[in-house]
C-alpha cells in the first residue's frame, strides 16, 4: 500500500469516527438503561404509580417489572375502594388488594391505601336503609366506622398512609352534596379522619381531591384541613391528583398551589398524575359517537406524532421542575397507571380513544417524557 493509499485509508478512519461521536453526542432517544426514576429521584420525593390486579395477569409481567425497576412506591388504583373491598354488608373482599399490598411489601415500596370514603365506588346499600329509602345519619356513621375499622385494620402493618377523603369538593369551593353530606352532614370528613386515626394511630393521613391549582377549589381545601387543625384531628399531607393537561394547569398555578398547602404545615403528594393529550371538549355526554366526531376525538389512533410527543416531553419537563423546586413540601409523586396502554384515560370520558399520558408507552419504553423527567435532576 503506498502513502496516497494509508492517507486516504486514514482519513476515512477519522471521518467515520467523527460521524459516530456526533451520532452519539446528538442521540436523544431513550434513556440508558440504568437511569430510573426512584434512584433519580431519591434526594427529592417519593415516585410511584398506581397498579391494579389485572397487571398481575398479564403474561409478560410488562408493567410489574417497569414498577419494581422504576418506583418506591404505589397506590392501588381500585381494589382498596369501597365497592371492590366491601361489596355488601357483611361480606369483604380483601384479595385483589392483598396481591398489591404483598406485592408493595415485597419489594419493599410504601403503599398507598386508596381510599377510604368517597361518593364513587360506593355501593348503594351503604347510603340505603332495609326499605330502600336513605340511611339516617346514626347508621351512615356507624357503617362507616366500621369499614374503616376493618380495612385500616388489616393493613395496618403494610399501609404507609391513607386517601382518608376523596373528592369532598364541587369546583366552587363548597362541600359537594353527595350521600355523606347529604345524610350525616359536613362533619363527615372530620369522623373519617378520627376513625382513621384511631383504626392505626401511625398511619399518616390524606386528604386528596382534583383540580385544587384553581382557586376556588383550593380554598374549599384549605377549609377542610384548617378545619381539623382546630380540631385538634390528625392530617398529614393535601393530595394533588394531577390529572393535567396540556395547557392546565400553569407551572406558576401548581408552584402558588403547592406553597399555599406547605404553609398550612402539611405536606403536598402529587398522586394520580397523568396528562391528557387529547382534545377534551366534553363528549362525555355523546352517547355514540359518529365517524366524524370519532377522527376529531381520537387523532392520535395510529401513534403519536413526534411534534406532540416533543410537547408532551416540554410539558413534563415545565411540571417536574415545580416539584424539584419545592422538594421541601412535596413527598411523593406518583403517576395514575405504568404505561400508556393502562392508563384510564383510554376509557375515559370516552371509551376507546388511544391516549398516552405517561412515561412509559404501550410496548413499556420510556418515551421522551421520560428523558426530560429525569433530566429536571442534576446528577453527581
Ligand atoms: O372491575 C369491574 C369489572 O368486574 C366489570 O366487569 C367492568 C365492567 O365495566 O368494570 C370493572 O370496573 C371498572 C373499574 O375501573 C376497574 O377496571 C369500572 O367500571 C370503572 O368505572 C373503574 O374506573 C376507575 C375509576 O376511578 C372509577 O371512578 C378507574 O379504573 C380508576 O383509574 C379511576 O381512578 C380515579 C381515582 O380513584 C380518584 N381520582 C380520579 C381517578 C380517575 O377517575
Amino acid at each position: 500500500m503506498n502513502m496516497l493509499n494509508i492517507k486516504i485509508l486514514n482519513i476515512a478512519r477519522i471521518s467515520w469516527l467523527g460521524i459516530l461521536i456526533i451520532i452519539s453526542f446528538s442521540y436523544k432517544g431513550n434513556a440508558p438503561e440504568d437511569i430510573t426514576l426512584k434512584e433519580r429521584f431519591k434526594d427529592h420525593f417519593l415516585i410511584g404509580s398506581a397498579i391494579n390486579r389485572h397487571l398481575f395477569s398479564d403474561e409478560d409481567n410488562l408493567e410489574l417489572a417497569i414498577v419494581k425497576k422504576h418506583f418506591n412506591t404505589i397506590t392501588a388504583e381500585n381494589e382498596m375502594k369501597w365497592g371492590p373491598i366491601h361489596p355488601k354488608p357483611d361480606e369483604y373482599n380483601f384479595e385483589p388488594a392483598d396481591i398489591i399490598a404483598d406485592f408493595g411489601k415485597k419489594n419493599n415500596m410504601l403503599i398507598i391505601g386508596h381510599t377510604l370514603i368517597w361518593h364513587n365506588q360506593t355501593p348503594k346499600w351503604v347510603f340505603e336503609n332495609k326499605e330502600g329509602n336513605p340511611a339516617d345519619r346514626e347508621t351512615l356513621l356507624k357503617r362507616m366506622k366500621e369499614h374503616i375499622q376493618k380495612v385500616v385494620g388489616r393493613y395496618k402493618e403494610n399501609v404507609h398512609g391513607w386517601d382518608v377523603v376523596n373528592e369532598a369538593l364541587d369546583e366552587d369551593g363548597k362541600l359537594r352534596q353527595s350521600s355523606w353530606m347529604k345524610i350525616v352532614g359536613e362533619d363527615y370528613i372530620a369522623k373519617a379522619f378520627q376513625f382513621a386515626h384511631e383504626a392505626d394511630p401511625e398511619a399518616e393521613l390524606y386528604y386528596n381531591d382534583f383540580s385544587l391549582e384553581n382557586k376556588p377549589k383550593r380554598e374549599g381545601a384549605i377549609k377542610i384541613v384548617k378545619n381539623l387543625q382546630s380540631q385538634g384531628i390528625k392530617i398529614d399531607a393535601v393530595g394533588l391528583q394531577g390529572h393535567y393537561k396540556m395547557d392546565w394547569p400553569t407551572p406558576a398555578q401548581l408552584d402558588s398551589t403547592i406553597k399555599e398547602f406547605a404553609a398550612l404545615g402539611i405536606k403536598v403528594m402529587i398522586t394520580e398524575l397523568d396528562i391528557d393529550v387529547l382534545p377534551y371538549k366534553d363528549i362525555s355526554a355523546e352517547v355514540t359517537l359518529n365517524m366524524e366526531m370519532q377522527e376529531k376525538y381520537n387523532p392520535y389512533k395510529d401513534g403519536l406524532p413526534d411534534s406532540v410527543q416533543v410537547s408532551l416531553a416540554q410539558r413534563y419537563k415545565d411540571l417536574f421542575e415545580v416539584f424539584v423546586e419545592n422538594k421541601n413540601s412535596v413527598d411523593r409523586v406518583t403517576f395514575w397507571g405504568v404505561t400508556d396502554k393502562d392508563s384510564w384515560l383510554n376509557y375515559w370520558p370516552v371509551r376507546g380513544r388511544k391516549n398516552y399520558p405517561l412515561l412509559f408507552d404501550r410496548n413499556g419504553k420510556p418515551k421522551q417524557a421520560f428523558d426530560a423527567v429525569v433530566k429536571t435532576v442534576e446528577i453527581n
